[in-house]
């Protein structure tokens, strides 16, 4: 690690304290993801508290995530619910739903969480009767960034938001020429945020704990009238 990374987590930690304050369950699913040998690629607390301040503002009820790991992420989502409220999260790895299945029940979220396990584009069909949805979050494999979005686009709500990660990755996302199609589904996905006239979008870079990243956010205005 650079100083200059080692000092972006310093902060990251500093505002963990002073205003991000994660409540106990979370270092306890992150040490579970841990011991379960998943990859330390989930939200930090800090982006996790992010996307939970903003499924509160549009008092999100009904919520789908695309890219589960552990249930880190889910249950920053899940808790920013009403008990009414219900979220559908997407895994393409067994073995992850069950470190999420579990970690999800130790945050009391089992009633309001369903994980469904398979290739997020062959259970999107079927997800799709579930919405529309108040907030979708995307975060999993990149190159089906492109596909995810137009999914989100179709499945939210007037008024919804739609959060995309990893949009940055050190700043690849603006060589032109790659050949990465983790990079060319992600640039085309932004380009699709950029040009939807029902959003109201943005794409902001991240340090921090995570490195050098970004996200894209997205405010879902009215359904255009033919
Ligand atoms: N949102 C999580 C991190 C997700 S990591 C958090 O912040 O806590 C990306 C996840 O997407 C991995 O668990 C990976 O197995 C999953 N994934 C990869 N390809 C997928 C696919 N085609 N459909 C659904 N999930 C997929
Ligand atoms: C990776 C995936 C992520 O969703 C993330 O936030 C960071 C890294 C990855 O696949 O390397
Ligand atoms: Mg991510």
């Amino acid at each position: 690690m650079t100083e200059q990374e080692q000092t972006w987590l310093e902060v990251d930690r500093y505002l963990d304290g002073v205003i991000v304050r994660p409540a106990d369950v979370f270092e306890a699913i992150t040490a579970r993801c841990d011991e379960a040998g998943l990859p330390a690629i989930a939200v930090s607390p800090s982006q996790g508290k992010l996307l939970h301040v903003l499924a509160r503002m549009v008092q999100a009820r009904n919520i789908l995530e695309i890219g589960t790991l552990g249930g880190y992420s889910t249950v920053w989502l899940a808790t920013a619910m009403e008990s009414d409220g219900r979220l559908i999260t997407l895994e393409y790895d067994e073995r992850h739903a069950d470190v999420a299945r579990r970690n999800i029940a130790m945050a009391g979220l089992a009633d309001r969480v369903e994980i469904r396990v398979g290739a997020a584009l062959d259970t999107l069909p079927d997800v799709a009767g579930r919405g529309p949805f108040d907030m979708v979050f995307i975060d999993a494999d990149k190159p089906n960034n492109k596909a995810y979005i137009e999914w989100a686009l179709k499945l939210s709500r007037p008024g919804g938001v739609i959060v995309l990660d990893n949009v940055i990755r050190d700043g690849e996302v603006i060589e032109p020429t790659s050949d990465d199609p983790r990079v060319i589904s992600t640039r085309a996905a932004l380009e699709l945020f950029g040009n939807d006239p029902r959003l109201v979008s943005t794409a902001v870079q991240t340090v921090g704990a995570k490195g050098w990243d970004g996200f894209a956010i997205a405010w879902v205005g009215p359904a255009q009238s033919a």
